[in-house]
């Protein structure tokens, strides 16, 4: 049986600023097979590739993104916000779709020349995955992809992304 993913996905209008349209993706957590059929949705484009690593931004990329490592027999490298990260970092900032932040990789988080894909729950302006693939270059990693549970198509995050791959299980 096929999951509509979408359908356990709930717009919530104006969080967390008006004019937002939240895609809250709550309810699909809380369903063992909706979870299992995003997490196989989003590995799906990357089944028979060797792939040394799985990245991700918190706080909900990390949530895909570990499922997804164990899925594709991969490691996990956590991207995280400032003063998480205990030991030396590459670090990059950027523009969210409301607001802005920092982000940080272990200087040995991903060694040069591994097979990386990077994750995450949504992508909207681009700009968080952009800082994600901009500190894995640092690391002179070979970036595979990345795969996304959501697209949000209006705002053309992809652009950002150029030359990498993008994958997405979901398109609004
Ligand atoms: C959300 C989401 C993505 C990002 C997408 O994270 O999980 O990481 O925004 O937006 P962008 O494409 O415009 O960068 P958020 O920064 O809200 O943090 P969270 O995961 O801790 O909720
Ligand atoms: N992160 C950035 N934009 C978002 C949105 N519209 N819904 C959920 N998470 C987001």
């Amino acid at each position: 049986m096929t999951i509509d993913l979408k359908s356990f996905i709930r717009d919530i209008s104006d969080f967390p600023k008006p004019g937002i349209v939240y895609r809250d993706i709550a309810p699909l957590l809380l369903d063992p097979q909706a979870f299992k059929a995003a997490t196989e949705a989003m590995a799906a484009p990357f089944d028979g590739e060797t792939v040394d690593i799985v990245a991700a931004a918190e706080a909900r990329g990390f949530i895909f993104a570990a499922p997804l490592a164990l899925h594709l027999n991969a490691g996990f490298v956590p991207i995280r916000k400032p003063g998480k990260l205990p030991f030396d970092t590459h670090s990059h900032s950027y523009d969210l779709e409301y607001g802005s932040d920092e982000l940080h990789v272990h200087i040995d988080g991903v060694l040069p020349g591994q097979r990386v894909i990077i994750v995450d729950d949504l992508l909207a302006t681009g700009g968080t995955m952009q800082a994600c693939c901009k500190l894995l270059e640092r690391c002179e990693a070979e970036i595979l992809g990345c795969s996304f549970l959501i697209h949000l198509s209006d705002l053309k995050g992809e652009s950002k992304l150029q030359p990498y791959r993008v994958e997405s299980a979901v398109i609004y």
